[in-house]
């Protein structure tokens, strides 16, 4: 069992968890992940680790809960605990030394970009992180990214905090200065803001890398779930990823297989809440 340390509301619908993990704490390097079970009952669900603390034997953890395991997940209290966090997994984010960096995250992406954006400064990089949400509550992390980012700009949708629309128009801005074009932009939200910040980008080939969210089950290479397909490869983000070249990846077909199981899930949900 892995002891819940902290938790909290981070933005509506979103919590941040700690989670007592030392050998996890231990071994995790940037990008990588864990996948969570709350209880013998649970999905197992694949998280970020957005922070660790070695010395505290503690991971932290953001999820968003939109089903039934990560609403249990998000539930367990303070003092509860987790039945099983296994990891770290995934390959670490490579840490180049770019100069000028743009981190753009979309929503509760922002938490899966965190740990990239706190390594790319560390090594060294000029980072400027564009963080967008639908309104104010759900920008988050702002304050935690301004202790290491020489910038944060937000964007919010209906325009409650910083510039109004999407966070691509920040980078759009970027791109189309010479004096604050990245050499890297490193994008994590949903499908289509990646492909849109990937179309963006292509035009003056920066290099681009995305952080995927397949859905996946064993998250060892195993079952296949994960597949995603870049530069007309067949990768399994578990192992292969979760990062890749932004303009390599095959989005069309990600945004499809995200969708195989929402048909099925509604119908036997529905289904469920009728004979309970
Ligand atoms: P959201 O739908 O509220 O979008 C957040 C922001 O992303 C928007 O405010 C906007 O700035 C930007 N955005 C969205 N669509 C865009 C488009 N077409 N063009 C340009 N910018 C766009 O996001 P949310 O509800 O907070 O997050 C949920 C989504 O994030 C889910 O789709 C989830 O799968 C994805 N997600 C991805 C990762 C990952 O590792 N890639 C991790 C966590 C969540
Ligand atoms: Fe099963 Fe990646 S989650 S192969």
């Amino acid at each position: 069992m892995y002891e819940v340390i902290h938790n909290e509301e981070l933005a509506p619908e979103v919590w941040r968890l700690v989670v007592r993990a030392p050998r996890v704490a231990d071994a995790r390097k940037p990008g990588q992940f864990v996948i969570v079970r709350a209880s013998e009952a649970c999905e197992r669900i694949p998280l970020t680790i957005a922070d660790a603390d070695a010395d505290e034997g503690t991971i932290t953890l953001v999820v968003q809960a939109v089903g039934d395991s990560t609403r249990e997940i998000a539930s367990v209290p303070a003092g509860g605990a987790m039945r099983d966090v296994a990891g770290p997994l995934g390959r670490p984010t490579e840490i180049e030394q770019w100069g000028r960096v743009a981190c753009v995250g979309g929503g509760v992406g922002t938490a899966v970009l965190f740990p990239l954006a706190k390594a790319l400064a560390e090594a060294g990089n000029a980072v400027t992180t564009l963080i967008g949400g639908r309104s104010e509550p759900h920008v988050i992390l702002r304050d935690e990214l301004a202790a290491f980012c020489e910038d944060v700009r937000v964007t919010t949708e209906d325009g409650s905090l910083g510039r109004k629309g999407f966070v691509t128009a920040e980078l759009e801005e970027m791109l189309a200065d010479d004096a604050t074009c990245p050499q890297a932009v490193y994008a994590v939200g949903p499908v289509p803001m990646m492909k849109a910040v990937v179309e963006l980008t292509r035009p003056q080939a920066v290099k681009t890398i995305v952080s995927l969210n397949p859905i996946m089950v064993d998250g060892t290479g195993m079952c296949g779930g994960c597949r995603v397909t870049v530069g007309g490869e067949v990768k399994f983000a578990c192992v292969d990823g979760p990062e890749f070249d932004g303009h390599a990846v095959d989005f069309d077909e990600l945004s499809t297989r995200q969708r195989t199981y929402e048909e099925d899930y509604c119908r036997l949900d529905a289904q469920f809440r009728q004979t309970e």
